[in-house]
């Protein structure tokens, strides 16, 4: 396995190989795992499957967890050693930022609901890191977790607005045993809070066993089971984050802050009531 930090060793890569890339801020588990697992199907043995390891400065406000983000890097490598990555991209800020910030990717409208509306300017530094990381990468296939579901429809939306050259490839959310999706995030969750996050899970799916009464009563079964947790939103929509289109398939959403940690979570359901 190869490390590199800059553009230019990039840049010496072997051009002819199919590659994919799985883009990630560290602090890797066995959901990134799987992400570099669906890499490898898409370009098999003889392809280039590549992963990027950045904390991206710009998809994170003022207020956010920047600074406490983790970050293991020696951990993050000997995961990917395992998982047979070809190459692991670590680039300082310079390298992605040498001009500091100035043109930068609008997502449009659909960057402002849900995430967008809780954490302003999130997804423009989301697209515009990942636009450059494709760039950069060459990458043709690029593989993103359904976890961060209203992040891969937004790097979907700009990759068939923007014409890129790239498969956008979704991959599952891997989750624990009791059902909490995995997240860098969730090694802050204290024992007690670790107990409490998988009633996130719960809620969601006590939202999709009343799908057939529509999203009002989906919403209500959903914040019943979180109980007083701090739910940001519960939300149940279309499957590309539209209003719900009643006997269709539909997707629910729910981000809940349990002590400082903020939690995101999100499932299918194969057909909402009205
Ligand atoms: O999902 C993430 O880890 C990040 O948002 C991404 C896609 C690597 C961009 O920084």
């Amino acid at each position: 396995m190869q490390v590199v930090t800059t553009p230019e060793e990039l840049a010496l890569l072997p051009s002819q190989q199919s590659r994919a890339v799985v883009m990630t801020m560290g602090a890797l588990h066995a959901g990134h795992g799987s992400l570099m697992e669906v890499a490898r199907r898409e370009v098999g043995s003889e392809g280039l499957v590549l992963v990027t390891i950045f904390v991206n400065p710009l998809q994170f406000g003022a207020n956010e967890d920047f600074d406490r983000y983790p970050r293991t890097i020696d951990a993050d490598l000997d995961l990917c050693r395992s998982m047979g990555v070809d190459v692991v991209f670590v680039p300082e800020r310079e390298a992605i930022y040498p001009d500091g910030v100035s043109v930068t990717v609008d997502p449009g409208p659909l960057g402002d609901i849900l995430e967008g509306a809780e954490r302003v300017g999130h997804f423009r530094g989301v697209l515009t890191v990942v636009a450059k990381l494709l760039n950069l990468t060459r990458a043709n296939v690029a593989v993103f977790g359904e976890k961060d579901y209203q992040q891969l429809t937004l790097i979907a939306q700009m990759a068939r607005d923007l014409v890129l050259p790239v498969r956008i490839v979704a991959g599952p959310t891997i989750r624990e045993s009791d059902g909490l999706a995995m997240s860098s995030r969730n090694r802050f969750l204290s024992t007690e809070q670790r107990a409490a996050a998988a009633g996130v899970f719960r809620a969601l799916n006590q939202a999709a066993h009343v799908a057939p009464q529509g999203p009002e009563a989906m919403r209500k079964a959903g914040l019943e089971e979180l109980g007083d947790a701090t739910v940001d939103y519960f939300t149940v929509t279309s499957t590309n984050l539209g209003p719900v289109i009643a006997g269709e398939q539909g997707r629910i959403l729910v981000a809940v802050n349990i002590g400082d940690v903020r939690l995101i979570d999100n499932i299918a359901v194969a057909k909402v009531g009205s």
